[in-house]
């Protein structure tokens, strides 16, 4: 029997990605692998020690021992638990600039190959067109950016932290603008992707919707 099919999902920011990664995953039986969160760890750490997006020497240098390591629900950065450190407005701010990075890109690429081994839902940004495009299944999720402009505002507004609807807007549209836009690895479908619109579903049929794909895939693995 064989249940090792990968899973990519990619779409901008607030399309809902990793909360239905997360959700399918679970349904279905595999790992999920939640790469913004690699991304944004790096520059956590790059940002800390004064090294600007600009300059790939010291980039390099500080990546070559630079250690990231998955924890049940977080992720430890030399050591460190940087879970919350890494979801924060100033980090949204700055991460889309050392993604761009060639440096920060290759550091990454076998890493998260190497979660594979026994199959996994991924989602990120580069997960059809790069990293795995191999994929057995592979979704862009997407939704207008007010929409998801209103998710990302909720979510603060729940969590008790004051929210700009209008700042969130313009942020989401400048990151997503930059990551389309940038050389290696823009944001974009991957060929052979489905393009599922999710601006009016909720996580749930989403997770649904993706769930019984996948399951159709791990059927024909198994004859
Ligand atoms: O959750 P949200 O969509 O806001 O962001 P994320 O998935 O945590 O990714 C943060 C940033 O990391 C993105 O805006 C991209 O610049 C970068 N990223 C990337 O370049 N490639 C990936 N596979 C994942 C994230
Ligand atoms: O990872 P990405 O940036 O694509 O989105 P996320 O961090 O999963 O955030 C999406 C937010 O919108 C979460 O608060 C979800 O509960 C909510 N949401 C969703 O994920 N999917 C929908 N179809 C509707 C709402």
């Amino acid at each position: 029997e064989n249940n090792n099919i990968v899973v990519a999902i990619d779409g901008p920011a607030g399309a809902g990605k990793s909360t239905v990664a997360r959700a399918v995953a679970e349904r279905i039986g595999l790992p999920y692998l939640d790469t913004g969160a690699l991304y944004r760890a790096i520059a956590w750490k790059l940002d800390r020690e004064g090294i600007a997006p600009e300059d790939g020497e010291r980039i390099s240098q500080a990546l070559a021992s630079f250690r990231l390591e998955f924890i049940p629900g977080g992720l430890m950065a030399d050591g460190t638990d940087v879970t919350a450190a890494i979801r924060t407005p100033e980090i949204d701010r700055i991460v889309s600039a050392y993604a761009a990075r060639p440096e920060v890109r290759g550091a990454l690429i076998e890493l998260q190959r190497a979660q594979a081994k026994n199959g996994l839902v991924a989602d990120g940004r580069d997960m059809g067109t790069v990293v795995f495009p191999e994929a057995e299944l592979k979704i862009f999720l997407t939704a207008s950016a007010e929409e998801r402009a209103r998710r990302r505002y909720k979510e603060r507004l729940d969590r008790g932290e004051a929210a700009d609807y209008d700042e969130i807007l313009k942020q989401v549209v400048e990151r997503d603008n930059y990551d389309m836009t940038r050389e290696i690895a823009p944001l974009r479908p991957a060929p052979g992707c489905i393009i599922l619109d999710s601006s009016y579903m909720d996580a749930a049929q989403v997770t649904d919707a993706i769930s019984s794909l996948a399951s159709r895939f791990m059927e024909q693995e198994r004859r």
